[in-house]
């Protein structure tokens, strides 16, 4: 079907006191308006129309990549006014879906059965029963249960402001209503704005038919307003993802203490502790635990991989039975082949570590090859800077580097190599024989004495 969508997004957002534009504000790591976008872009094929105004440039700026027709609003005069500005754009033979750049959290399937009940011909628009109505507009109805009005809060009387049935915003227009309509809204109100909610009363008298499609999820339907109300929805939206994850076999220890600000692949039997961060796009195989305090973003991870505590790991590839951490860090570029063991307080940036190969305690290993069954030892450290440019470390299979060691780059360390801890290596280590580099002898001195605790001055 032929559809527009206009997401109306002009406004200030002045309650979340920022100087970021409202729809700017993440949820899940997405700006706000993304959310919206993505959802019209499941159920329309041309790209929505977004209504912008306050602070355009930085929007249009931030979200340049978003494939959506931009319309300006200059003055924000009120919602029907924005809408208003979309007309150019919208084909008349076309119905119109309008959403709202700060409402993110509102299902695809909820909008495609919304638009699927209203009747031909009919203006459809979604309500909810809240227990707490304050600040929306009110459905009015008559006695036959017809929905005849909306009321502002500002404009409400008393017995009005009893109702609990409150407009959501999202509305469902019959093609050509709009152009008829529109042009005819007044803005003699509390507000002294043009409310795009004037025209249900148009249409009825115009004797179209209203379709209210009551909906009861209210986070669906939320929009944000403040930093609380943020919040409220971004742990909805957590949830929401935790409960897909375990669905398809996660476990995931305390959904209120999970966080996906991307996208989460997860395969079966996947164990997931508390307070774990995943960030950009994170794939992980079949059977494996993800211990608790760790962030992990744009990572592959093979089946029967331990990540333990407090790990961070970022633009790396993890290999099947991969043990890592705890206090672990993966920076972009790691790929560790399978059944390597990465330990606590190690860095690994840019470097591939062969199959089976230890790097347990204590290491920087930067820009390096490592091939199989190589043992690092504590506090090796690869000098890959010299201050200007970065070198590689090539370091063959079966290699030992003693503890303590430091492998300043270039260099290569042949196959089955024993570097002696302590060494500082500068030339290449052939392979099978045993490198030492460190100061030639060790000396005792026979008659040392401690040094004795200076006795103080008494001042005269
Ligand atoms: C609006 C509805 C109200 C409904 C509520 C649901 C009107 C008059 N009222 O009220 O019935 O219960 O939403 O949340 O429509 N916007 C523009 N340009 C403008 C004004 C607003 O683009 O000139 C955009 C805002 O950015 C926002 C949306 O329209 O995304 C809603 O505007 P807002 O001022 O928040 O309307 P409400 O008073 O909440
Ligand atoms: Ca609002």
């Amino acid at each position: 079907m032929a559809l527009s969508i206009v997401i109306l997004a002009a406004g200030q957002g002045k309650r979340m006191q920022s100087a970021l534009p409202k729809v700017l504000h993440r949820l899940g790591g997405k700006p706000l308006l993304e959310h919206v976008v993505n959802t019209a872009r499941g159920i329309a094929s041309e790209p929505p129309i977004v209504i912008y105004g306050h602070q355009g440039e930085t929007l249009r700026h931030a979200l340049a990549d978003l494939n959506v027709t931009w319309v300006e609003q200059k003055e924000q005069l009120g919602t029907g006014h924005a809408l208003q500005q979309a007309l150019p754009h919208i084909p008349n033979e076309n119905p119109v879906l309008v959403l709202y750049g700060d409402v993110p959290l509102t299902q695809i399937a909820t909008l495609k059965d919304f638009i699927a009940k209203t009747p031909k011909n009919a203006l459809g628009l979604i309500t909810v029963n809240l227990a707490n109505p304050t600040g929306f507009g009110r459905i009015i109805r008559d006695a036959k249960q017809n929905i005849i009005n909306i009321i502002e809060e500002k404009d409400l009387s008393d017995a009005q402001k009893q109702l609990t049935e409150i407009n959501s915003g999202i509305y469902f227009f019959p093609e050509n209503f709009l152009q008829k309509n529109l042009s005819r809204l007044q803005n003699n109100n509390a507000q002294q704005e043009y409310y795009l909610t004037d025209v249900i009363n148009m249409a009825v008298k115009d004797n179209i038919s209203i379709h209210g499609f009551q909906h009861h999820s209210e986070n669906e339907l939320a929009g944000v307003n403040d930093r609380a109300q943020l919040a409220m929805l971004e742990r909805a939206y957590q949830i929401q993802q935790a409960e897909k994850l375990m669905k398809q076999g996660v476990t995931i220890l305390d959904p209120n203490r999970f966080d996906v600000r991307g996208e989460l692949i997860a395969g079966k039997d996947v164990t997931i502790d508390i307070n774990v961060i995943f960030e950009g796009r994170v794939v992980i195989g079949n059977n494996c635990t993800i211990g608790p305090n760790t962030v992990i973003r744009n990572t592959v991870i093979g089946d029967g991989v331990e990540i333990r505590a407090n790990s961070v790991i970022d633009g790396a590839e993890i290999a099947a039975d991969c043990i890592i951490g705890p206090f672990a860090r993966l920076r972009p570029g790691t790929i560790l082949a399978s059944k390597s063991h990465i330990g606590n307080f190690v860095e690994i940036k840019n470097s591939v570590i062969g199959e089976a190969s230890k790097v347990n305690h204590l290491s920087y290993i930067g820009d390096s090859d490592v091939g199989k069954r190589v043992n690092i030892g504590a506090g090796t450290i690869t000098c890959n800077y010299d201050g200007v440019n970065k070198h590689k470390t090539i370091i063959g299979d079966d290699a030992f580097i003693g503890t303590n060691t430091a492998l300043v780059a270039p260099i290569k360390v042949g196959e089955g190599a024993y570097i002696a801890t302590s060494s500082t290596i500068t030339r290449d280590a052939p392979a099978h024989q045993l490198t030492v580099c460190r100061a030639r002898e060790q000396r005792s001195i026979p008659n040392w004495k401690k040094p004795s605790k200076k006795s103080e001055k008494k001042e005269s």
